[in-house]
């Protein structure tokens, strides 16, 4: 299999590109990344001595005319796109990349794709497309599109793209949205890494709000697996979702967190609200497993400790992607909330 992998230098499309290569002798992957604050060409280092079985390209999945020349001449049997613009609140401070990314360069790759043939086409999206849980109940793929922020809109957006070329021209696409992921090479904008961050350093941990806003939290490694089962058990059209059976508060993952690092809780510092906070994800995946044969295999604790391993053995990583830019958000971002 010839794959296309695009945002493969950030968290998700790091880890599925170690999986696959590592489970499938036989495939290539050409990894398209344009390299914003969260992507790290670094992560893969080691694999581009590994070409031709493994390439990265710098670049947009916004460029026509790039994208075009990757899909050339039955280069690829795939797609797999992770290339997004991911974090919620950054998408508070300016909704305007989210669209240029997650619409409209998703849009572009449908073209692409569908103008260069390419037989399949797996996209990433997310349960956030759905909107907020009261206490009760599960998303499941019926459960009508009902995004509260940018992000999700504009996620969402692409969603409803990609099911507009399968039902107009037959493209062959399916929509993956899974739950809250934690593990290795996470940006650290995100709560987990955030907070390891923090705790490590004596500093504040910045609960929003009453703390109490559940994610369903999966193993990045369960998500690539359900990933890989989409691209090739997949019904072309369907959207499935993935999620890890682990429902938990906010305050009960960072308590978990200052457990294992032995810090004491008074570190936790409630801050003002996310704006638009959804209040409760919770993934019903039976489709995928009755499908697929999807089913998450780590348990939270055990995933928790794993991650809090990595983070701890790779402080190095940790300390090259705080960029400049990364101090610049974080600053203004949490300064409006204190
Ligand atoms: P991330 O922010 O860590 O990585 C995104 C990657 O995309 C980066 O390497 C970045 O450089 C690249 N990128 C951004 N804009 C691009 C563009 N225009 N062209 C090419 N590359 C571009 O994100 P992530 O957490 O790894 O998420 C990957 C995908 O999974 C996203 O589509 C996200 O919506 C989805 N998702 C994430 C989660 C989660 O918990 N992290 C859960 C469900 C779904
Ligand atoms: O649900 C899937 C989504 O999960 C993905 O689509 C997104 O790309 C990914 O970023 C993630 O979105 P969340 O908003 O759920 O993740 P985040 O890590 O930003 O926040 C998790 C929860 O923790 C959320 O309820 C907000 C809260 N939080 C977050 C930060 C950064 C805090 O309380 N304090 C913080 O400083």
């Amino acid at each position: 299999m010839k794959l296309l992998v695009t945002g493969g230098c950030g968290f998700i499309g790091t880890n599925f590109i170690r999986l696959m290569l590592g489970k499938h002798p036989d495939w290539s992957i050409v990894n398209l990344d344009k390299l914003t604050y969260a992507g790290n060409r670094l992560n893969l280092a080691d694999l581009e001595r590994d070409e031709p079985r493994y390439r990265f390209i710098q670049g947009d999945i916004g460029d026509r005319e790039l994208i075009m020349d990757l899909l050339a001449d039955d280069a690829v049997d795939a797609v797999v796109n992770f290339a997004a613009e991911s974090h919620v609140d950054r998408s508070i401070d300016d909704p305007s990349p989210f669209l240029t990314t997650n619409v409209l360069g998703a849009q572009n790759l449908f073209e692409c794709a569908r103008q260069r043939r390419v037989g399949r086409f797996v996209h990433i999206s997310t349960d956030e497309v759905y909107g907020t849980l009261g206490p009760d109940g599960r998303f499941t793929e019926a459960t009508p599109l009902a995004p509260n922020s940018p992000y999700s809109a504009s996620k969402a957006g692409a969603d409803l793209m990609a099911r507009a070329y399968f039902e107009t021209y037959g493209f062959p696409v399916i929509v993956t949205r899974c739950s809250n992921n934690y593990g290795p090479y996470q940006f650290p904008e995100k709560l987990i890494p955030l907070m390891y961050l923090a705790a490590t350093a004596d500093r504040p941990l910045p609960v929003y709000g009453d703390g109490l806003n559940v994610r369903d939290w999966i193993y990045v490694d369960d998500h690539c697996l359900g990933v890989e089962l989409a691209l090739l058990k997949g019904r072309e059209g369907q959207a499935y979702n993935f999620g890890g059976d682990a429902e938990e508060t906010n305050l009960a993952v960072v308590k978990t967190l200052l457990a294992i690092l032995d810090k004491p809780e008074s570190l936790i510092t409630f801050v003002g609200d996310r704006p638009g906070h959804d209040r409760r994800y919770a993934m019903d995946y039976s489709l995928a497993a009755r499908d697929l044969g999807f089913a998450p295999s780590l348990d939270f604790a055990t995933g928790l400790s794993r991650t809090i391993d990595w983070y701890t053995a790779n402080a190095k990583w940790l300390e090259q992607v705080q960029s400049g830019e990364y101090q610049r958000f974080m600053e203004s971002w949490y300064e409006a909330r204190s």
